[in-house]
């Protein structure tokens, strides 16, 4: 079934305008909107949104298309994924449509997923949960949040959702595969259950931990499945983005009790990395939530290392990072419990910058009794010290130095200046390294322009189509055919085209795709005289004319019958006189 023209039909019902609002904030400059373009990285408003177009294009990286290509790309989502999310932002139905939420082959699992997870949310309202549930209210998680945050409950036999899903007709490998059952037994036994999600929010885990007091394997997590990674999720991303978004900030922890406990207290921009590692995927799931980072790691040795490996990791990707530094043995959940809410705002509020963390860090590992010790600190520091923009700031760190130390301000300002000159050299180099990711700079001479201005044209002016239909333009290299006769092919089909719904069409031709952005890319009115058509088709004409010349110039050259020699020196005078008179 050809989908394109309901498909269409929803684009046109929908303003890319206010969907690409409601990922960043744009501003509208003259007829068009700008925000910070969010598929590479940036600070300055480079992606620009036309609501005549129904585009959206970055000058930067060179992104662009369609409102459904903003959402396959920003949520990394497919096609009919993008389709289904902006029918639920929208509201607009897709009527006539084949449209499922979970378009996947993995549909099963997902649906096993949800039958478990409601199997163990269920536990939790039996007899059996009575324990359990003096548990969480110990730990102040009451029945509103159980609700709220859908926490199961295992049971203390050991094959009863095994059994369960068995007798509902799913295979014993599959479940085994999912990691919901051992061999015919049940992966989790007496275990809180704590879902996990995928970043779509869907259940696809879940983290079980004992509540008998005991603390060893506190708890079993889901192993890595076909649709659960530990490493490529986040816990909350997918609550926690719209709230990261307003806030232009992201802050990260270790679990998900914390991120919990967070939550209850108001701040719901958390996300929870499940352990202290953070992978290189975490990462940048991190950076695309977000490039204002707070660090808030439990109060305890792997929590402060961490804090560094993970922070640093983070600037490397170009994150401005904070550390919010909690008591010693303390966790988010405990420090909230200890202190209230209102205390642990206050802390993110004043979270410091990763460089005063570091330079905190490097003095509680000091032997003040060894001048060795102290001149590699002192050194350390004011390397430090000299990766931080501020001015002021760092002369408070230099005073403060010079007094604790007992040494000159001079003798720390040298040392930090050449320090300054060092990163200042090495920021030098990388700028003079050739940028491997950038594509070349094509010059866009008349010839370039007019093509691709032509081919612009096409989508947007009957007259253009038509000149090209009659066989008047002729582009001159074969990718810029390609798409011309595509794009007349379209218009026969459906009898309407706009550049917007031809980016769709295209979604699947990958080489043709670059050659309509570049068409895009001169950001040219929809409005065109007759006469700059004309003009741009004398243009190609010209070019065609050229470039037979060139050939038979150099025809000429390999040429030893002086005879052809002449007759080719004829056509190309011939050819000159073309070119002169406009014809
Ligand atoms: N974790 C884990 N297995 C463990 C310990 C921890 O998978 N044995 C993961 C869990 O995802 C947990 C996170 O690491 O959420 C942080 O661990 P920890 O700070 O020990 O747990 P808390 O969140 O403080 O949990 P609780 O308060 O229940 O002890
Ligand atoms: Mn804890």
């Amino acid at each position: 079934m050809d989908n394109t023209n309901v498909i269409n039909e929803i684009r046109s019902k929908v303003d890319i305008v206010d969907i690409v609002s409601s990922y960043l904030p744009l501003t509208q400059k003259g007829k068009n909107f700008f925000g910070v373009c969010p598929f590479h990285d940036d600070t300055n408003p480079s992606m620009s949104v036309s609501r005549e177009k129904q585009i959206y294009r970055c000058f930067s990286c060179g992104a662009s298309g369609n409102v459904f290509n903003f959402i396959m790309d920003y949520e990394h989502v497919s096609f009919k994924e993008a389709l289904y999310i902006l029918s639920q932002k929208t509201g607009v139905e897709i009527k006539g449509l084949n449209i499922q939420k979970k378009s996947s082959k993995y549909d099963k699992l997902y649906e096993i997923y949800e039958l478990a997870h409601k199997y163990y949310q269920n536990n939790m309202n039996s007899s059996y949960a009575k324990k359990a549930k003096e548990y969480l209210s110990n730990r102040q998680i009451d029945e509103k949040m159980i609700q709220e945050y859908k926490i199961g409950l295992s049971l203390d036999k050991n094959d009863h959702l095994t059994k369960l899903l068995v007798s509902k007709g799913y295979n014993l490998n599959v479940l085994n595969d999912i990691g919901l059952s051992n061999q015919d037994k049940d992966v989790y036994m007496n275990r809180i259950m704590f879902p996990l999600y995928d970043l779509n929010g869907r259940v696809v885990g879940f983290s079980g931990r004992r509540y008998d007091g005991i603390k060893e394997n506190k708890y079993v997590n889901t192993k890595g499945t076909k649709i659960f990674q530990k490493g490529e999720t986040l816990y909350n991303y997918h609550l926690a983005r719209e709230f990261v978004r307003s806030k232009n900030q992201v802050i990260v922890m270790e679990g998900f009790m914390a991120v919990i406990r967070s939550k209850e207290a108001g701040i719901k921009n958390a996300v929870g990395l499940m352990g202290t590692a953070m992978t290189k995927e975490q990462a940048a799931l991190i950076k695309r939530l977000s490039d204002h980072v707070i660090l808030s790691f439990d109060g305890d040795e792997p929590g402060r290392k961490a804090c560094l490996d993970n922070g640093s990791e983070l600037e490397k990707l170009g994150c401005q990072v904070s550390v919010v530094e909690l008591d010693h043995g303390l966790d988010p959940d405990d420090y909230i419990l200890k202190y209230g809410k209102e205390a642990f705002q206050n802390l993110v509020n004043n979270a410091i910058t990763l460089s005063d963390y570091r330079i905190k860090r490097l003095k509680s590992n000091i032997n003040l009794n060894s001048d060795l010790e102290k001149t590699e600190y002192i050194r350390s520091v004011l390397e430090e010290t000299s990766k931080i923009e501020d001015e002021i700031h760092r002369e408070f760190i230099l005073k403060k130095l010079a007094k604790e130390f007992d040494i000159s301000y001079n003798t720390l300002e040298k040392r930090l200046l050449s320090f300054l000159k060092e990163n200042e050299e090495k920021e030098k180099r990388k700028e003079e390294k050739p940028f491997t990711i950038k594509a070349p700079t094509i010059k866009k001479d008349k010839y370039y322009l007019a093509t691709y201005a032509l081919l612009y044209y096409m989508l947007v002016d009957k007259r253009c189509l038509n000149y090209y239909n009659e066989g008047k333009i002729n582009f001159p290299n074969e990718e810029e055919r390609f798409l011309a006769s595509e794009i007349s092919y379209y218009y026969q089909k459906y009898g309407i085209i706009t550049p917007a719904d031809f980016y769709t069409y295209l979604s699947d031709k990958e080489k043709l795709l670059p050659v309509l952005k570049k068409a895009l890319e001169l950001d040219l009115n929809q409005e065109v005289t007759e006469k700059e058509l004309l003009d741009d088709m004398q243009t190609l004409r010209e070019y065609q004319i050229t470039q037979e010349i060139k050939k038979l110039k150099k025809q000429m050259e390999n040429e030893n019958d002086v005879m052809i020699q002449a007759k080719i020196g004829l056509k190309i005078t011939e050819l000159n006189t073309r070119l002169k008179s406009n014809i």
